[in-house]
């Protein structure tokens, strides 16, 4: 098995990680005992039972559900370290991480306790493994701009340790334009702009995002397949879209690994590349989605190569460390 050797060997990086995604089975129901929380599955099997989806929104309401048990400083500390123990598995030497702040300030659970146990985690993981990171922080889209802008002044105070802002949660209905001023705030002070776009809605959701939130990068984006236009505007200026294959097959954004476009993506010359998006409830992690693509699909070893690269080309890292993995 010459392919799953590749991808095994190379060093990867990870540029779409929901880190509340990667919240396995075990340590909810251990979160969910210890903290108090009531969990609607009576065992391990159970939970997996429930993880069966028909769209991105009989995915969200469980993934949000899941996070309640995160209450704690402590509790993302774990959450995260155990993602890095998955990164050791799956030779990831880089990950920028997504958190959603408004899934737990919500809640009562303070800001301050959520990027404190994340950050911890992953100087833990540089100082321990080399593992470099960054974290980039969303907004979910089901709510409103204010609450954005709610949002993004308690991120000030930690500016220094959120590289970036993002944009998730419920696609069709809430489009790029709702958070044009919000995300104009955050360029202004500093932070890089990624958006998800052209999952589950349309491509004119991706042209929205490139027009009015001028992101560096697009997550998932894999409808824009469907406007000749829009796949020029994308190979001419070579934008990441940062395609979650497990994902797409889970949410049924297709209908098998063998229906997927990331092979077309490629061979028409865009900057795509791949990842895991929210792994414990899809299936597997990075190197997972490469094996699922490779058996499915013609993918020869100078693509996986390729898919590899674009991960790094597509960081947020200095030319000095691009240039390690290039
Ligand atoms: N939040 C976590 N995973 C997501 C996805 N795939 N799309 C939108 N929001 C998300
Ligand atoms: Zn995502």
């Amino acid at each position: 098995h010459a392919m799953p050797d590749l991808i095994r060997a190379l060093p990867k990086a990870e540029l779409h990680l929901h880190i509340e995604g990667s919240l396995e089975p075990e340590l909810m129901f251990r979160l969910a005992k210890k903290n108090n929380v009531a969990i609607p599955y009576d065992s391990i099997e159970d939970v997996r039972r429930a993880y069966n989806f028909s769209n991105l929104q009989s995915f969200l309401d469980i993934y949000y559900a899941g996070a309640n048990v995160l209450q704690t400083q402590d509790d993302f500390y774990d959450l995260t370290w155990a993602y890095i123990e998955k990164c050791l598995e799956n030779n990831i030497v880089h990950t920028e991480i997504f958190f959603d702040p408004q899934t737990h300030t919500e809640r009562g659970v303070p800001f301050s306790a959520v990027i404190g146990g994340i950050k911890a985690a992953l100087a833990d993981a540089h100082s321990q493994h080399g593992i470099t990171s960054c974290i980039i922080m969303c907004f979910l889209r089901h709510l409103s701009e204010a609450d954005a802008f709610a949002t993004l002044e308690e991120a000030l105070p930690y500016k220094d340790d959120i590289i970036g802002v993002g944009l998730d949660s419920s696609e069709v209905g809430n489009p790029p334009s709702k958070f044009a001023a919000v995300f104009k705030a955050a360029a202004e002070h500093g932070f890089k702009l990624v958006a998800h776009a052209g999952e589950e809605a349309d491509f004119s959701y991706i042209n929205e995002a490139l027009d009015l939130l001028n992101i560096h990068r697009i997550d998932h984006g894999v409808q824009s397949i469907h406007s000749d236009t829009l796949m020029l505007r994308l190979k001419d200026t070579q934008m990441p879209l940062t395609v979650c294959p497990n994902s797409n097959i889970e949410l049924r954004v297709f209908d098998h690994y063998d229906q997927h476009n990331i092979k077309d993506l490629l061979d028409y010359g865009l900057n795509v590349s791949v990842h895991s998006d929210d792994p414990a409830y899809f299936k597997g992690y990075l190197n997972q989605n490469f094996t699922n693509l490779c058996d499915h699909l013609p993918l020869s070893a100078d693509d996986v190569v390729t898919l590899v690269k674009n991960g790094f080309r597509s960081a947020f890292i200095d030319d000095a460390q691009k240039a390690a993995y290039l």
